[in-house]
């Protein structure tokens, strides 16, 4: 601008630049008066006089001025320091700094980082949860946002520890099992309801591979297993001897007692007696007696897996169906166990699990008196009675059980077979009684 005006005077009084070899050269023309021309000098002094590189250093000032306008420019916006507080402490930050970076840099100014969790709550990674918690002028910026957030002159920065995070899941609904309820007491056990697979949500710790549940989506509905002695009510009395652990060599003895007194009894035979014994097996049916299982090999059943007690049901049904043409639903466990878990394997297999009100102890051998009198001393309606025609000497029932057949008789008692007292009981269900009991298609077992 400068020079310009340098042009301007110039021009004013005549002054000219004619350019020769050595540059510009200002000329003072012919025409110009005295008074005139002797000012022009003067002003050409006081300005240092116009260079013959003016219009060069004209540029190399503009650019010059340029850059320093650019630079004060990016330093103003770009690269001066603000000042921001950090926990109470005066910081200087470049203007333009992100959050992200800058707590990076800080540290995190001592802050603990969050634990990763599972979904149990058990710790996965001591430092995988949020690095730290912060707050600028007294509002939490979420972690996504550290690193696009710019710091603003001013701000006030806390940092604090950060907070554990649960692991990331994956969610699905499964199949629940029903539960097994038992209800009631008494020598007699069967379902009385089949249970129904309910649905949940589970959740799938993609971290620590652990699974949870989350939601009962539809509750399953119970297995019920009842246990009831049966109780014949139309006036009369009435009760069962049962014989286990058969058929025998003393089953002959047995049946022949049983077809003199005109009396029907229950037998709970192993199938590996049965296969041995398949002629026991057909006269038993052939007088009416009731033929049932007391399974194949005498395993104490809770000891059994499920894959073992499913076969020593089904093995004996098999054997016992091979000998005498009848396929038994109903059952003695052997020493009556048959506790939740079998009926949660097993309560498919069979129509109920009979127990008894009168032990004999007979396999001890105490002598047919005592066996008479175990029986006797006992007997109420509705009683099932304990007794063995195999599993070893059994001479003692043989001696023992006219005598029993004769005194309850003579009390009144009329003996009956274990479905029969079920029957005149009234209260159980007709395909119990009936030993055909089929599990509903879509009913389904609990997990034991
Ligand atoms: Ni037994």
């Amino acid at each position: 601008m400068k020079s310009d005006k340098r042009i301007e005077v110039g021009k004013a009084t005549n002054l000219h630049f004619s350019k020769g070899a050595n540059g510009a050269v200002p000329h003072v023309s012919p025409a110009v008066g005295v008074a005139s021309a002797s000012r022009v000098p003067t002003e050409h002094r006081a300005s240092g006089g116009p260079s013959p590189r003016a219009p060069w250093a004209a540029a190399a000032i503009a650019v010059l001025v340029l850059a320093a306008l650019v630079a004060a420019f990016g330093y103003w916006f770009f690269w001066r320091p603000i000042q921001v507080s950090v926990n109470g402490k005066t910081e200087q930050v470049a203007i333009g700094q992100k959050l992200g970076p800058y707590l990076k840099k800080l540290d995190y100014a001592g802050a603990q980082p969050g634990r990763l969790l599972s979904l149990s709550g058990g710790v996965v990674r001591e430092d995988g949860g949020k690095r730290a918690t912060v707050r600028v002028n007294g509002k939490q910026v979420a972690f996504e946002e550290w690193d696009g957030r710019e710091i603003a002159e001013g701000d006030a920065i806390e940092v604090e520890n950060g907070e554990d995070v649960t692991e990331k899941h994956t969610e699905e609904v499964v199949s629940m099992a029903p539960a097994l309820v038992r209800e009631g007491t008494g020598s007699i056990q069967y379902v009385s309801q089949w249970g129904a697979a309910g649905k949940k949500k589970v959740w799938h710790g993609k971290e620590s591979g652990e699974t949870i549940d989350k939601e009962v989506v539809e509750e399953p509905k119970n297995m019920v297993v009842s246990s009831r002695t049966p109780h014949p009510s139309d006036g009369k009395k009435y009760m069962a001897l049962t014989f286990d652990d058969g058929p025998s060599s003393y089953t002959k003895d047995i049946l022949r007692i049983l077809g003199e007194k005109g009396v029907p009894a229950t037998f709970f035979n192993l199938g590996n007696q049965a296969s041995s014994h398949a002629e026991e097996e057909k006269a038993l049916l052939k007088d009416k007696h009731e033929l049932a299982s007391h399974t194949n090999n005498h395993k104490n059943l809770p000891t059994c897996d499920r894959e073992t007690l499913r076969a020593e049901i089904n093995d004996a049904a098999d054997a016992i169906e091979k000998a005498s043409g009848t396929r038994p639903q109903m059952i003695r466990a052997p020493y009556g166990a048959f506790g939740d878990a079998e009926w949660a394997r097993a309560g498919d297999l069979i129509s109920c699990n009979v127990l008894w009100n009168i032990d004999t102890l007979d396999w001890k051998r105490p002598g047919a008196a005592a066996i008479v009198n175990a029986v006797t001393s006992h007997a109420f309606n509705g009683a099932i009675a304990l007794m063995h025609d195999g599993g070893g000497n059994r001479q003692q029932d043989i001696e023992a059980l006219p005598q029993i057949i004769d005194e309850l008789q003579a009390r009144g008692y009329q003996l009956v077979t274990v479905a029969e007292l079920m029957r005149l009981d009234g209260g159980f269900p007709q395909d119990v009684v009936e030993g055909t009991v089929k599990m509903p298609e879509d009913a389904v077992l609990p997990e034991m």
